[in-house]
């Protein structure tokens, strides 16, 4: 009968293979295990996606800086293995069952820099969630439909962060006080969500002075008008002309393009017509000026002339008549 490795026996293994790696020359940190149905490499890097793993991989090595456990079923981060892991640089846990993440969940993972909770089912994340993580430069938080409810505060800490996207989410309201203030946040993803009112909140905020005031002015209004407690009804009108007044320089630009487009093309195609006309009557009168129209013309004057004259019962119908250049019919 074999013995299940107990829990106990862990520190022992754990001694017996770094003394073996050490013998063998091998970077300790490197080779205590992998976790099962997992690849790890030479770069720290633990690859564990789409295993249909229900639960957080046990024995990552302690010095792994990458962590990938995306597309599985895992339904919890256990803050005490999850933060062994202090030189975690990346942790990518998307497309899971995550649906709380406790204040500690994060709380020794001070290196880490870009981490990945989109597409699992989340529903509120509370103030301090993210507070450890002073490195953080990137947070994908997308497509977590029960998730409407973000702290104000929650990412007051995160004073490197640059890129946060929390589109098609449930948001309805976000106060955004705190990422305002935010020193380097340069990308704020917040489409998709089913915002309270008809402001069409879909952002992507730049670090460009202007526009950030002008973008950031209106999402602070409008947060503030919900959170006042106001009635939509009441507040769609007011919405909507404010956000019809608020066009930006870009467009002033578009539009003053367009109408130069419009005057231009007008002027072109006058132009056009004018040329035209011009060459025509030129054409006409060039024409008339040709012998073979001279004739041609008199021919029809005389035609005129006889039906004319046929017509006063001068002279009989279907009768020719030779009429000599220059003379008349008497
Ligand atoms: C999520 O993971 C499952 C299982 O691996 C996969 O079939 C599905 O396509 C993934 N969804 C997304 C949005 O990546
Ligand atoms: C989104 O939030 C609303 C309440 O704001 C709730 O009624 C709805 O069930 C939520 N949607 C999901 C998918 O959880
Ligand atoms: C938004 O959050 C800030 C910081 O927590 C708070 O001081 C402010 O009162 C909040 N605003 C609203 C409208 O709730």
């Amino acid at each position: 009968m074999r013995l299940a490795p107990q829990p106990s026996a862990q520190p022992l293994r754990l001694v017996v293979v770094l003394l073996l790696t050490t013998a063998a020359g091998a970077s300790p940190m490197l080779t205590p295990g992998c976790p099962d149905k997992c690849v790890c490499d030479e770069q720290l890097v633990v690859q564990c996606a789409g295993q249909q793993l229900s639960t957080f991989p046990s024995n990552v090595p302690l010095a792994t800086r990458q962590l990938i456990i995306s597309n599985n079923r895992i339904g919890e981060l256990p803050a005490l293995w999850l933060n062994y892991l202090s030189d975690l640089v990346y942790l990518d846990c998307s497309n899971n069952s995550l649906t709380e993440i406790s204040e500690s969940t994060f709380g020794n993972l001070r290196k880490l820099a870009y981490l990945d909770l989109s597409f699992n089912t989340l529903t509120r994340i509370a103030d301090r969630t993210f507070g450890p993580l002073a490195t953080l430069v990137m947070l994908r938080m997308t497509d977590n439909p029960g998730l409407s409810e973000v702290h104000p505060e929650a990412f007051m800490e995160n004073a490197a962060l640059q890129v946060l996207d929390m589109s098609r989410n449930n948001l309805t309201v976000l106060n955004i006080t705190t990422l305002i203030a935010l020193p380097v946040l340069r990308s704020l993803g917040l489409s998709g969500n089913p915002w309270t009112c008809e402001f069409y909140i879909y952002i992507y905020i730049y670090k460009h002075i202007q526009y950030e005031k002008y973008i950031y002015s209106h999402l602070h209004t409008y947060c503030i008008y919900v959170y006042e407690g106001q009635r939509l009804g009441e507040l769609g009108m007011e919405l909507r002309t404010l956000c019809h007044q608020t066009l930006d320089s870009l467009d002033y630009l578009f539009f003053v393009l367009i109408g130069f487009v419009i005057f231009a093309a007008g002027t072109v195609s006058a132009w056009v017509m004018g040329t035209v006309m011009v060459f025509y009557e030129r054409y006409i009168k060039k024409k008339s000026q040709q012998p073979d129209t001279d004739e041609e013309d008199e021919t029809s004057d005389q035609n005129n002339t006889s039906r004319a004259q046929s017509d006063l019962g001068l002279i009989p119908r279907g009768t020719a008549y030779f009429v000599p250049p220059g003379g008349s019919i008497l």
